[in-house]
């Protein structure tokens, strides 16, 4: 029996709706096919982009959208992306399977995006081969409304509005393959190229994200912070917004990632470790940022996070299309409890990627598309955005194998904005059910909904069976004296709503 206790008047930090945002890069299948078919598509389409994919991340409520990279970003010059398609630059995709890039789906198409999913925007900018005249000239195309040379061939092309750019990543991984920098070259590069990022629309700031560490290179974090914080005078701002942080789950390692559908119990649970490591790489990071910057102003944006498999056996190794299980549930469930947990300084998030590219929630072949169990996690979790993390704990027992020992359980509660509490438990046990007995303070429950995404730990939907692993009401949470009470399913993922 687990303990959930539950502090309802403990009220803490904004969950920001950000924490569920999107990745999609020029990658594979991930926008080409997967998103844009373009206006003369058989696909139905609006403005080329599906609407069966729209319309599915629509009901996750993605609020934000990361784009055109990833390791494309420093690559990519978006005036190629511009003007008539019939005159749009072809180039080779280096990064990513060698492929012909034929700009087809530029800035323009991303808005149009952007427009259909309600979402914000953000865009990674190009430092490694880029220059600083190219990224602030951008950010006059997108932002400017009045006269001036880059607002004016905006309307040439077609687009007499200025657009609101939220977020804007100054290069990525600029320790890799955004420029192999060393950390103080890349933090006075960094503080060079956001002077030039120019706030042309004061009620809607550009909000600057500097390029973070790889995985748990706290070396940088050091060096960025030192170099490239610094506090605002009232109305005015500082060099920087967020700073990024990128990891993956590699189950083996970056060499043996292994099978993202066929693994044994050892490997769930290393996957579940080093789903866990997330929890340690944001108390340590955080906690130098604290050293520098105690009131938090700067978020930690984990930009690029998930499961990275082997590519599916037959697909092109440079396009990273994997399948999509009951284990990406897990790791998805168990992650953003934790980015929840951490809300006072984990500000902003992106899963990588949207569709068809590592942990997709989304997989589309043709005209045909399918949720993943990640997707399910993503419906089931869409309540706590913008609610305010209130104080929780619980008793967990560890679990595992050899040295991948885990706790079985995770959770958040937050309230929303209309006092009613979101409760997000994780199981990840394969073999044992969990009773799980919730002790409420401070909140009168009247009226109980559950969901619940379970199934199988190897289970996942594929073309000809869709619904296998779906969203599901969860009949089985009772109102007692203290609270509520459950049992929650070997692996599986719950949401409940306490009125
Ligand atoms: O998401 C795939 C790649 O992983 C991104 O392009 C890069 O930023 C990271 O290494």
């Amino acid at each position: 029996m687990a303990e959930l206790f539950i502090n309802a008047g403990h009220r803490l930090s904004k969950v920001n709706k950000e924490i569920q945002g999107q990745f999609s890069e020029h990658l594979g299948r991930g926008i080409y096919g997967g998103i844009y078919v373009g206006e003369n598509s058989d696909i139905p389409n609006e403005n080329g982009m599906r609407k069966d994919v729209v319309q599915a991340l629509k009901a996750i409520r993605v609020p934000v959208l990361r784009w055109p990279g990833g390791c494309f970003a420093d690559e990519y010059h978006w005036m190629d992306g511009i003007g008539p398609k019939e005159k749009r630059k072809k180039i080779v995709n280096t990064h990513w399977g060698g492929v012909t890039e034929d700009n087809s789906f530029g800035t323009h198409e991303y808005y149009e995006l952007v427009r259909q999913l309600g979402c914000e925007s953000y865009v990674n900018g190009n430092v490694g081969s880029g220059s600083i005249r190219e990224m602030s000239e951008w950010v006059e195309y997108i932002t400017m409304n009045g006269v001036s040379p880059m607002a004016d061939l905006r309307r040439q092309n077609g687009h007499e509005e200025a657009w609101t750019l939220n977020f804007l990543g100054v290069g990525n991984e600029n320790w890799g393959c955004g420029g192999n920098m060393t950390p103080e070259y890349y933090a006075n590069l960094y503080r060079r190229y956001q002077t030039y990022v120019r706030q042309y629309d004061p009620d809607h700031p550009v909000r600057k994200i500097c390029g973070g560490p790889n995985v748990d290179d706290y070396d940088w974090t050091d060096t960025v912070m030192k170099t490239c914080f610094s506090r605002c005078p009232a109305g005015q701002h500082g060099f920087m917004d967020g700073l990024s942080l990128h990891y993956y789950v590699h189950p083996g390692g970056w060499e043996n990632k292994g099978s993202a559908t066929d693994f044994d119990e050892n490997t769930w649970y290393q996957t579940m470790k080093k789903t866990w490591y997330m929890d340690e790489l944001i108390r340590r990071h955080g906690a130098i940022m604290d050293r520098y910057d105690p009131d938090k102003e700067v978020g930690l944006v984990v930009d690029e996070w998930g499961g990275w498999y082997d590519v599916e056996p037959g697909t092109n190794p440079g396009f990273l299309y994997q399948q999509n299980t009951m284990r990406d549930a897990l790791v998805a469930g168990i992650t953003l409890n934790i980015f929840n947990k951490h809300s006072d300084r984990v500000k902003m998030a992106a899963i990588a990627q949207m569709i068809n590219v590592l942990q997709s929630v989304l997989l589309t072949e043709g005209d045909q598309m399918i949720k993943t169990p990640t997707y399910h996690v993503f419906d089931l979790y869409k309540d706590h955005q913008d609610a305010t993390l209130v104080e929780s704990s619980l008793t967990t027992h560890t679990v595992g194998t050899g040295e991948n020992l885990v706790p079985d359980l995770s959770e958040s509660v937050t309230i929303d904005n209309q006092g009613r509490l979101q409760i997000t438990l994780t199981n990840l046990d394969p073999d044992h059910d969990i009773p799980v007995d919730i002790r409420i303070l401070d909140h009168a429950t009247s009226k109980v909904d559950a969901e619940i995404v379970t199934g199988e730990m190897h289970e996942k939907n594929t073309f000809d069976d869709p619904e296998r692993v779906t969203k599901k009401a969860f009949a089985g949470v009772f109102k007692t004296e203290r609270g509520l009470h459950l049992v929650m399913p070997a692996v599986s993922v719950i949401h409940i709503t306490a009125e």
